[in-house]
């Protein structure tokens, strides 16, 4: 059943703002266009989650929320307030009533959207699935398209698989949209994530995952999004954490190509990774996205630790520089990737990631020193006997590297 959200403002062009954009993500959307209202309705319904407007007649949303935390039903129900005053003290004083969380009017279809999915995982936590065996997981993540979080996550994937050896990597590609993995490594498309979802998934195991997998001729496994969203579109969450589950106990290293959105199943595969890597173009939408996808992460308790920001520059004029991002987002940039569009197209249009076609030539080996600095531990340290070329290559380039400098 729909989770349901009481709006309440006393202007219906907000309260229609409001719904179009929860509506459109599944939720059934109840109003009030008072206070008292409000109250009333709450209590004949129990909404799931409360979206409150400051100024209304009767009661304003602060002394609505009040009233609400001091019932023992609305006390834990998340709370947004909604404003057009978006000023501090303002924000305070909506916090300090009870709110969850406090937003400017007008706002952003997609930010509402985050928020409220944020606030309502929050308020009913997904069931924490221990891992029994300790592959990382690693997802690519943006708001914003086109930013190569598909390029990134086919490279990394080859790469590792080139220096740790075949059949321990895999690929996941999540973009239920019409994900272009098996596209961008040359593979026949002859399964892919649809074809698990009916199965229930209690009865998802690696056998069943690895009837679907593909199989690249470097050993790389790859789980592909089917390319229509229709194909897809029947995969639930339940599913995805439990193939994310499979994946993490079968492969040493599972990377996963994640849609531009915060969908139930995105999360779900966000939920299970390790580390996030939060990529973003330097232009000004890229920001805008990396700050609200931080944002969001922050509300669902993820550790600042999971998140590791890549600017990749995927454009070769105008670049917004490298310290205003960092001052922009108060954070530093973890990873640069530098601006190679001839032969990330060239790749794309061939269907041979630069990591696998180019190691020896400088993009090649970038990528492959990048991917190689996503080794676990365990890994590194291991004393290996017949070390890949792929890791030789690497070592060398480290051990001159260090010569170099002393
Ligand atoms: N570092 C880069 N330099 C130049 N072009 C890039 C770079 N990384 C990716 N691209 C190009 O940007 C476009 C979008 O990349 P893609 O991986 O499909 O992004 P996303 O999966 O985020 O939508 C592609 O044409 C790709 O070749
Ligand atoms: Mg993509």
């Amino acid at each position: 059943m729909a989770q349901r959200i009481l709006v309440v403002d006393d202007s219906p062009i907000n309260i229609k703002a409001v719904a179009l954009a929860l509506e459109a993500i599944g939720y059934e959307i109840l109003e009030a266009t008072d206070g008292r209202m409000a109250l009333e309705v709450a209590a004949e319904t129990l909404p799931d989650m409360l979206i409150l407007d400051v100024q209304m007649p009767e009661f304003d949303g602060y002394e609505v929320c009040r009233r609400l935390r001091r019932q023992p039903a609305f006390m834990t129900r998340p709370i947004l307030m909604l404003s057009a005053n978006n000023a501090l003290h303002e924000r305070v004083q909506g916090l300090e009533a009870g709110a969850d969380d406090y937003m400017a009017k007008p706002f952003e279809a997609e930010e509402l959207q985050a928020r409220v999915k944020a606030l309502l995982r929050r308020a009913n936590p997904p069931p924490v699935i221990t891992a029994t065996a300790q592959g990382k997981m690693v997802a690519f993540f943006s708001l914003r398209g086109g930013v190569g979080l598909s390029s990134l996550s086919v490279n990394l994937a080859a790469g590792l698989n080139q220096i740790w050896g075949g059949g321990k990597v895999a690929l996941a590609d999540m973009v239920f949209t019409g994900g272009h993995s098996a596209l961008m490594l040359n593979l026949p498309l002859r399964t892919s994530w649809s074809d698990l979802a009916s199965t229930e998934p209690d009865h998802i195991d690696e056998e069943v995952v690895q009837q679907v997998m593909l199989n690249h001729a470097c050993g790389l496994r790859v789980l592909p999004a089917a390319p229509r969203p229709d194909q897809n579109e029947r995969i639930t969450p339940a599913q995805v954490s439990r193939v994310m589950q499979v994946l993490r106990a079968k492969y040493d290293y599972t990377i996963i190509d994640a849609p531009h959105n915060f969908n139930e199943t995105t999360l779900a595969a966000l939920d299970a990774v390790d580390q996030i890597v939060l990529v973003l173009a330097p232009e000004i939408g890229s920001i805008v996205a990396t700050t609200c996808a931080l944002d969001v992460f922050d509300q669902l308790g993820y550790r600042s630790d999971k998140i590791t920001l890549l600017l990749n520059a995927t454009f070769e004029r105008g670049a917004i520089a490298r310290k205003d991002i960092e001052t922009a987002l108060r954070r530093p940039l973890g990873m640069i990737i530098p601006y190679a569009s001839e032969f990330f197209t060239n790749a794309l249009n061939r269907g041979a990631p630069p990591v696998l076609d180019m190691p020896t030539k400088p993009l090649g080996g970038l990528l492959e020193e990048w991917a190689f600095s996503f080794s676990t531990e365990e890994d590194t340290k291991r004393p290996v006997e017949r070390p890949s070329p792929a890791l030789q290559r690497v070592l060398q380039r480290l051990q001159q590297r260090r010569k170099g400098r002393a």
